[in-house]
């Protein structure tokens, strides 16, 4: 790895959790309790590796459909970790925003929500953000309708709740598809895939994709 070349703007789908259980014996909850935790160790080692801002998609506006009781876990889970870890929030030197839908939380979650948000935003250098009831569908809808007209790209850009384009998007678990995550701003990021389910993608699996980012040749539509 390059310390010269490091991406700017890295964004991962946090796939994997549920797999991650199954091959432990363990519910998929357990999975999601991991890799939530994860989410803190992973954040840490990005802004160590100089990366700016972190993008990760945590919950999709596909994510409802799942069983009544995954998605009770998903949205009351992280309001209990939050109080159980409250005085460590302090510690937290980057920055946290979250990026999605705010109309079908929990009034308790929202309320987590902006105490994060509030606690850390003088912090400057690193930027964590988190991809909550976020798709990319809604996403651009709604900077179409705030967006003056006549529409451009740049005035659709303004509007975005992710204005940055991304580098280089991560996917962990083995699906190769997008599902529905920062269509407009990954448009000429680089991609990579692996195997390794999210609980236990490491600082070690980030470094291996940011070496295969190095290595790759972005063109922009123009010529090496
Ligand atoms: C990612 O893990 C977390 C969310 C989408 C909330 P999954 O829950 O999708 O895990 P798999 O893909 O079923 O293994
Ligand atoms: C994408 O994962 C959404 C998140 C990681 C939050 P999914 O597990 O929901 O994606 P699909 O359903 O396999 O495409
Ligand atoms: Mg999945």
């Amino acid at each position: 790895m390059n310390d010269k070349k490091i991406p700017t703007h890295v964004a991962i789908i946090l796939d994997g959790n549920g797999r991650w259980a199954k091959k432990y014996g363990q519910p998929r909850s357990f999975g999601h309790y991991q890799g939530g935790r994860n989410l803190f160790t992973v954040a840490k080692a990005a802004q160590k590796l100089g990366i700016k801002k972190l993008t990760v998609y945590a919950f999709s506006t596909e994510n409802w459909k799942r069983p009544e009781d995954e998605v009770n876990y998903l949205m009351t889970k992280p309001i209990e970790m939050f109080h159980e870890n409250r005085d460590r929030i302090k510690e937290i030197d980057y920055k946290i925003t979250f990026v999605g839908r705010r109309d079908r939380f929990s009034k308790e979650l929202l309320e987590v929500i902006q105490i994060i948000e509030a606690e850390t935003k003088a912090h400057e250098g690193f930027e964590l953000t988190i991809a909550a009831d976020y798709g990319s569908y809604d996403e651009i809808v709604k900077a179409a309708n705030q967006s003056e007209k006549p529409i451009t790209i740049e005035s659709i850009e303004k509007h975005l709740m992710v204005k940055q384009p991304v580098d280089l998007l991560i996917r962990t678990s083995g699906e190769q598809r997008l599902s529905n995550f920062l269509l407009w701003q990954a448009s000429y990021a680089e991609f990579y895939f692996t195997k390794v389910h999210w609980p236990a993608f490491s600082e070690k699996e980030l470094k291996k994709a940011i070496k295969s980012y190095q290595d790759r040749n972005r063109r922009f539509g123009g010529l090496a």
